[in-house]
This record gives C-alpha cells, structure tokens and sequence, in this order.
C-alpha cells in the first residue's frame, strides 16, 4: 500500500485564464502551502487565481489526528508533483515566475520548512524575489480571491479554522488587527474534538456539519462560556460533551448521532455568530466575512446570512475551495505583498507562533 497516497483536487478557476497572455502581462506568482496536512500549490496572475492544487494526506487518519512527521514526509513526496501540476493547470511554466511564495507561520514547523526550503531553491535558482506569507492574514484575503462580491475595506473577518479562531479588522490587505481571540480551543478543534468523544474520524467537522442535516440542533443543551470582551472559549463544550455522554446508556451515541451533531453544531455556531454581532456594534463595521476551514460549514454559512439579513451587514464567504487550507490564499497574499514590495529574503525561516 502507498502510505503517502497523492489526492490531487483540481480546483483551478479557469474562468479568465484566456484573457491573460502568458509574458510581460502583469505579476504571476507561485505559491506555497504546506503549514499542517495538505500540500498545496497555486499560481496567480494579477491577483486571478489560475491554479489552486491540493494533495491531501491520508496517511493521518488511521491516528486520528496529523502525526507531524508523518506530514513532513508526505510534504517531502507531494511537493514536486503538485507544483507540476499547477503550472500545468495554470498552462504556464517556472521561467514564467515573477515571485515564489510559502506559507512562513504559524503551522507545524517539520511541515512548514518543507515548503519555505522549496520556495528558497527555486526563488534561488531562477533568480527571483520570495514573499512569505502569514496563514492566518492569508485565510482573510480568501475573501478577495476571484469574486464580483468582494468586501469593502474596512471589514471584519472571524477566522476559524482547526488551530485558530479570532475576529479580524482588516483595514486594507495587509493592515490586519487581531481585535478578538480564543482563549484555549480553536472553533476547528471543538469540531473534532467532540467528534472524537462520538467516535466520529478525524477531522470530525465535516462529518458533524453532514450528519447535522439530519438532526435537531435543540435536542440537547450545551453550556456556552462567558467570555469578557471578543475573546472565545472552547475547551468547557468537549468537557460538557464528554460528561454529558458518560452518564448516558450505551448506544445512545449511535442511536442519537444526528441529534447530537446538530445540537453540537449549533452550540459552537451561537457561541461564534454572538462574538461577531458584538464586533459589529463594537466597531460599527457591517462588512463581515468568514474565513478558515469551519467556514465551510453549512451550517455557520446559512447562520451568518441569516443575521446579516437581519441586521443590514454585507456578508462575504469564500468558495468551498478557499476556505479549508489551500495555496490560492498564500497566492492572493502575496500579490499584495508584492505590489507593496514586501520581499524577504535568503534568511527568512518558519515559525510555529501565530504573531503577526
Ligand atoms: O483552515 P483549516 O483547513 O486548517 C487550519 O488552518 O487549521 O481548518 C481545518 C479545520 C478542522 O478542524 C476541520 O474539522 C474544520 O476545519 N472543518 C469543518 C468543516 N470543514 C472543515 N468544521 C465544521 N464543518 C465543516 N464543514
Ligand atoms: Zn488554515
């Protein structure tokens, strides 16, 4: 069996491809995207997305969460071919570079440096300028990727994805403040983490978001934290949860799984939706966007239109592709860095902290 099995998604926006000729039209970059389990890569040109490959990683999932060295090695198999592939898709080739970029922070440091040392050699060998990107800035600008619908600046961003959840004001593309964050769990992990106690694979959150459809989000009830100001708890609900299903009788998990998900779903959903209105009064920003792998969730899209129904907010949400981790972001990030000369250079490395 090939433990490191490539799954390529090919999740290119092809739509203006024909309209950019291939040399001297404007900035096309390479980007990369290798912080925790997927290895991903992307070209851009002009700020259009001409290419978002994805490899994923099955090897993690018989352990039931990302065994880091397991990922650096799969990052080590996949990154070749899946640049390859978007060039190919992206009908385009290295000479044809401006500008290499990778993810630099924060992420799994064995998985990161895979991508950064990537970077630097071709960077090297063509003799072209490198941009290092932040995750997290890059999971907001999702919102700018290949849209008619794109946010106005200022907008507010709540982020969530396994490792993070926070609420962003974005004054421009690269004038980000944290302005709420979690305090122990991220959103991503209560997902998996209740999941988990369930019995449910890893990762849990699509699996919860998929049997939720089916479920009552008001059959049971789990407490939400007090949390002061636009700060997030997660880590009393997978306790609630834990303490809850231990006093039940067996198979109450299986036969109340739907019931479960939903109520779980909308736990977490109510708890990110209630920080963001307060945001908005907060700020007096109506633009509000959603970013991240549990922007993915049904449920969390349908409840954030709801409310900007309901209280006048221009709402944006990435398409499916760009919202779990992907390179399109890294690429759209660093148009901008680009456009405002931000390089680094030879000595940039990886960090696993989340500072900005
Ligand atoms: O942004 P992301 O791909 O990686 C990190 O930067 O962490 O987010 C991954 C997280 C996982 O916790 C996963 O369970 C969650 O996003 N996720 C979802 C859904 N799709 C991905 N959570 C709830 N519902 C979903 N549909
Ligand atoms: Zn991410």
């Amino acid at each position: 069996m090939n433990l490191y099995r490539v799954i390529f998604y090919f999740a290119a926006n092809m739509s203006n491809h024909e309209q950019y000729p291939l040399r001297g039209e404007g900035i096309t970059i390479l980007a990369i995207e290798s912080s925790c389990d997927d290895t991903s890569v992307a070209v851009c040109r002009n700020g259009v997305i001409l290419s978002n490959i994805i490899a994923g990683q099955i090897v993690h999932e018989k352990y039931g969460g990302v065994v880091p060295e397991l990922a650096s090695r799969a990052h080590m198999q996949n990154i070749v071919p899946t640049v390859q592939a978007a060039l190919d898709t992206a009908n385009t080739t290295m000479d044809k570079l401006d500008a290499i970029a990778f993810t630099q922070s924060p992420g799994l440091i064995g998985s990161l440096l895979v991508g950064v040392q990537f970077a630097k050699s071709v960077a090297l060998a063509l003799d072209k300028p490198l941009i290092a990107v932040h995750h997290m800035q890059a999971h907001v600008l999702a919102n700018l990727i290949d849209t008619d619908n794109k946010p106005d600046f200022p907008f507010l961003c709540l982020t969530v994805s396994g490792g993070h959840t926070q609420i962003v004001l974005a004054k421009s593309p690269l004038e980000l403040e944290v302005i709420g964050e979690t305090i122990d769990d991220a959103a991503g992990e209560a997902f998996d983490k209740c999941a988990k106690i369930m019995g449910i694979p890893y990762p849990g959150g699509p699996l919860i978001d998929k049997y939720a459809k089916e479920g009552n989000p008001l059959a049971f009830k789990f407490a939400e934290p007090q949390m002061p100001e636009l700060n997030f708890s997660f880590s009393g609900l997978k306790t609630s949860v834990l303490y809850f299903l231990q006093k039940q009788e067996s198979g109450f998990i299986a036969a109340n799984q739907a019931d479960l998900c939903a109520s779980i779903q909308y736990t977490i959903i109510n708890i990110l939706l209630k920080k963001l209105k307060k945001a908005v009064q907060q700020t007096g920003i109506s633009n509000v966007c959603i970013a991240g792998g549990v922007s993915a969730n049904s449920g969390l899209r349908n409840g954030l239109t709801e409310m900007g129904k309901k209280h006048g907010w221009k709402t944006f949400i990435p398409a499916f592709q760009y919202c779990t981790d992907n390179a399109g972001m890294i690429a759209i990030t660093a148009h901008y860095k680009y456009l405002a000369g931000q390089f680094a250079g030879m000595e940039a490395s990886p960090s696993a902290r989340a500072e900005w």
